[in-house]
């Protein structure tokens, strides 16, 4: 099995581009199915779940080319409508499949996705609402077969949770609904906005979204068309906290500095200096972290759940005390232990976690067991005296793009073996 091996203590310097956004590529590439067309996707990171999501499309009959960072994906050839276990289980997201099937063919069946490393991940909020658009849904032994034996039509739908998935679920799948579709307490996060400009580039009519309230007027058909994916904000703040558990100084080219609001405001109380310029952020970090009081996770604009990881492996050997608050997954403290083994002092207690700054930390033997949480023992382990081992590198490959290249260009001494 590949593993890194980090040498710490290199300052981080220099300048890295970054990387198109998963989180937008896997929604849009999902919603290419609608157009019964070709779509031309540039920007799209090579990622382990992006090309997971092109295996589905290909079982689904889609034609999909690669050239560099431009997917093309050809649905007309769309012939199937049932995504097998196994290529459900190579993505948590394969779920956003849904609403496009449902949409396009008139049925759907999948088996349910099922809980990962960070949560149990329900998809009740995905069901429900799907089924006020007019499908219904059977659990059959845990696959589950869903129809619109009526068509689609608009809906009223109220969240009780600004869920990221449910929301770009029924943006889909309401496209070419009869009617109207409201959708209240949607989530706001760019990635929805993402998927709502390549949808309108599609011939879709929805607007609001980025606001709490998304309309989508349902359309007789949509077309294909080409779309830039948005700069990914989690790989953004995943850089820039290597930097900063190094003492370091980088710039980060293609970002959208707005997107990293929350994350920024954190990295400046602990004592960065931000300074922005059009598409690019350059950090200056101090040779200590001070530690902010509190981190919380919130939904967008809020600080995300997915930058919590990385945030805490840089600040592992801050000066003060950290309250962690993860109020959007269940257990997404998994890298808490490979931090204790480099010497970090951090108590876990349900969602909340205590970190306590060391004066230092030291290389040891670590696992990731998430993506995030791998983002976490890499940016301690950049600041640790000595060598870090970190195995389950497979979850770092879903969802950063050759990280450790990026990480040597910036000056940084890692391998892979
Ligand atoms: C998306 O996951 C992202 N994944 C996550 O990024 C991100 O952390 C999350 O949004 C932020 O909210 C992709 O976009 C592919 P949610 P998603 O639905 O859609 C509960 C990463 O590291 N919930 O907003 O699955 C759920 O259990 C990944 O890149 C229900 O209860 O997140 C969670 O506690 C991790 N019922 C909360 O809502 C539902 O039907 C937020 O989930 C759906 C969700």
């Amino acid at each position: 099995m590949p593993q890194l091996v980090i040498n710490g203590t290199k300052r981080l310097r220099g300048e890295a581009r970054v990387q198109g956004s998963k989180n937008s590529a896997l929604p849009i590439l999902a919603a290419s199915i609608l157009c019964n067309d070709e779509s031309v996707i540039h920007n799209c990171p090579d990622l382990s779940d992006v090309r997971a999501s092109v295996d589905i499309l290909r079982y689904l009959g889609c034609r999909v080319g690669c050239s560099g960072d431009t997917l093309t994906c050809d649905s007309s050839g769309l012939c199937e409508n049932c995504i097998p276990d196994s290529l459900m289980r190579r993505m948590r997201s394969s779920i956003i499949f849904l609403g496009a099937l449902l949409a396009r063919t008139g049925s759907a069946s999948m088996c349910f996705p099922g809980g990962c490393e960070i949560g149990p991940r329900p998809i009740d909020l995905h069901l429900k609402a799907l089924e006020l658009l007019g499908a219904e849904i059977r659990d059959d032994h845990g696959t589950f077969r869903c129809t619109a034996p009526d068509g689609l039509y608009g809906a009223k739908i109220a969240l009780s949770f600004p869920s990221v998935g449910a929301t770009e679920n029924i943006m889909i799948c309401a496209c070419m609904a009869e009617g109207t579709t409201v959708i209240t307490n949607a989530a706001r996060e760019p990635e929805i906005c993402d998927l709502a400009d390549y949808l309108n580039a599609c011939g879709a009519m929805i607007s609001g979204a980025g606001d709490g309230t998304v309309v989508i007027e349902g359309v007789e058909k949509l077309h294909g068309a080409s779309h830039m994916v948005i700069p990914d904000r989690i790989a953004a703040a995943t850089l820039l906290s290597c930097c900063a558990s190094t003492g370091g100084r980088i710039t980060l080219t293609d970002v959208i500095p707005s997107h990293l609001g929350a994350v920024l405001s954190i990295f400046e109380e602990c004592g960065c200096i931000a300074d922005i310029r059009g598409g690019t952020v350059t950090i200056d970090a101090p040779y200590r972290l001070t530690a902010p009081k509190i981190v919380r996770t919130m939904p967008y604009p809020g600080f995300p759940t997915d930058a919590q990881a990385p945030v805490m492996g840089m600040l592992a050997k801050s000066r003060g005390t950290a309250l962690f608050i993860e109020n959007i997954f269940e257990n997404r403290y998994l890298h808490v232990g490979g931090l204790l083994r480099m010497g970090a002092n951090i108590k876990v207690e349900g969602r909340v976690a205590v970190l306590q700054g060391a004066p230092s930390l030291h290389g040891a033997q670590t696992a990731a067991l998430d993506l995030r949480g791998a983002a976490a023992l890499i940016a301690a382990a950049l600041g640790a005296e000595g060598v870090t081992t970190l195995s389950g590198v497979k979850y770092l490959d879903r969802g950063y793009e050759s990280f450790e290249s990026t990480l040597c260009a910036l000056g940084a001494d890692v391998k892979r073996i």
